[in-house]
């Protein structure tokens, strides 16, 4: 048994999908405040916050998980900004709430989401999980403090891992799921919606970025390889030797495309998509592009599905919505 908090938000429903693949039983634990009921397919769904210790406690000791898969928060970089002690006390505070629910029941394995995000301003052209952790907004400071939180616990017995996150997308090949954030904020599914005609054209948030056409550059992941990452660093914690470790991985593709590439390739698959130029956003970077050979090396995870292939299962996915 896994318990994964904010299994029915767009990657926990995948990683979920991923588990029960390789014979693990999901249970999903979420309030369902920004997830689905429909995307809680794999397993038994436990409704409840992460900053609740009395039914989390109760949670543990009915189905006693062996690993908890950490996903649950808040996502949005701009309204973390606007309302930041929301953002510290769901994504950072709960946490910790969780962190010691894990240790009180002696669960073997955590693996966290964090973000990118955490690296601040690059340094260098990829980067890899010894660039300096810098964050320049709340909800990447929430993602940090995690960390923090986590790689503190290794002394008191905890094996942990942080999963820094690029940028998640595509959907499930099958097509059972995908993302439905409200709002949506991800390129993907705002560039196939335009072309379709069911969204509104896109804003390219600055067309003046320091970078070759202009537009930011990104590192693209395939949503069910970042779920199966999760189950490479499942095993990874499990048979590890040490009684309390913590690491961090990059989990991206490690090929950077600009915004104008991706709506390039969009354009192809289908049909041109509508853009207006607005401002940069605040914070944003001109380049995020994972080194991603740690995972690779010592994980023996290796993500398949290019970016043609993320556009085309989210064009199939938003299709199926809007019927
Ligand atoms: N989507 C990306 O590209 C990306 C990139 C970097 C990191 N991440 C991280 O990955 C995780 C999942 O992202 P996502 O895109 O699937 O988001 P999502 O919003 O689709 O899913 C998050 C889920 O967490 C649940 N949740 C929120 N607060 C909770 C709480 N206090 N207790 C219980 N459940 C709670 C929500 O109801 C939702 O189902 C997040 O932690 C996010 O910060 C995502």
């Amino acid at each position: 048994m896994v318990l994964v908090t904010g299994g029915a938000g767009y990657i926990g429903s995948h990683v979920c999908k991923a588990l029960s693949q390789e014979g693990f039983t999901p249970i999903c634990y979420d309030t369902l405040e920004k997830g689905h009921d429909w995307a809680v397919r794999w397993g038994p769904i436990e409704r409840g916050d992460i900053g609740d210790r009395d039914r989390l406690d109760e949670v543990f000791e009915r189905c006693r998980p062996t690993g908890i898969i950490h996903l649950a928060g808040y996502i949005e970089v701009g309204e973390s900004v606007r309302e930041p002690e929301r953002y510290m006390h769901n994504n950072a505070a709960k946490s910790r709430v969780l962190i010691e629910a894990a240790l009180a029941h002696d669960v073997e394995a955590f693996v966290f989401s964090s973000s990118c995000s955490v690296y601040g301003l690059p340094q260098a052209d990829r980067l890899s999980e010894t660039h300096p952790i810098r964050p320049l907004n709340p909800y990447a400071e929430s993602k940090a403090h995690v960390e923090a939180t986590l790689r503190d616990s290794a002394a008191r017995g905890l094996r942990s891992a942080a999963l820094r996150y690029f940028n998640a997308a595509g959907a499930d090949p099958d097509g059972e799921i995908g993302e439905a954030h409200d709002p949506e904020t991800h390129l993907l599914p705002l560039a196939v919606d335009a072309a379709l005609g069911l969204g509104p054209p896109l804003t390219l948030l600055g067309d003046d970025h320091p970078t070759p056409d202009g537009s930011c550059i990104r590192d693209f992941v395939h949503v069910s390889d970042l779920a199966a990452a999760h189950i490479h660093v499942l095993r990874w914690l499990q048979r590890s030797p040490a009684k309390g470790l913590h690491e961090a991985f990059n989990l991206g593709s490690g090929v950077g495309y600009s915004v104008r590439q991706v709506l390039a390739e969009t354009a192809r698959l289908a049909g041109p998509v509508p853009l207006k130029v607005g401002p940069r956003r605040p914070g944003d970077s001109p380049r995020l592009v994972g080194d991603i050979s740690k995972s690779k090396r010592e994980l023996g995870w290796t993500p398949t599905r290019d970016l043609g292939t993320q556009i085309e299962d989210t064009l199939r996915w938003r299709r199926n919505m809007a019927r």
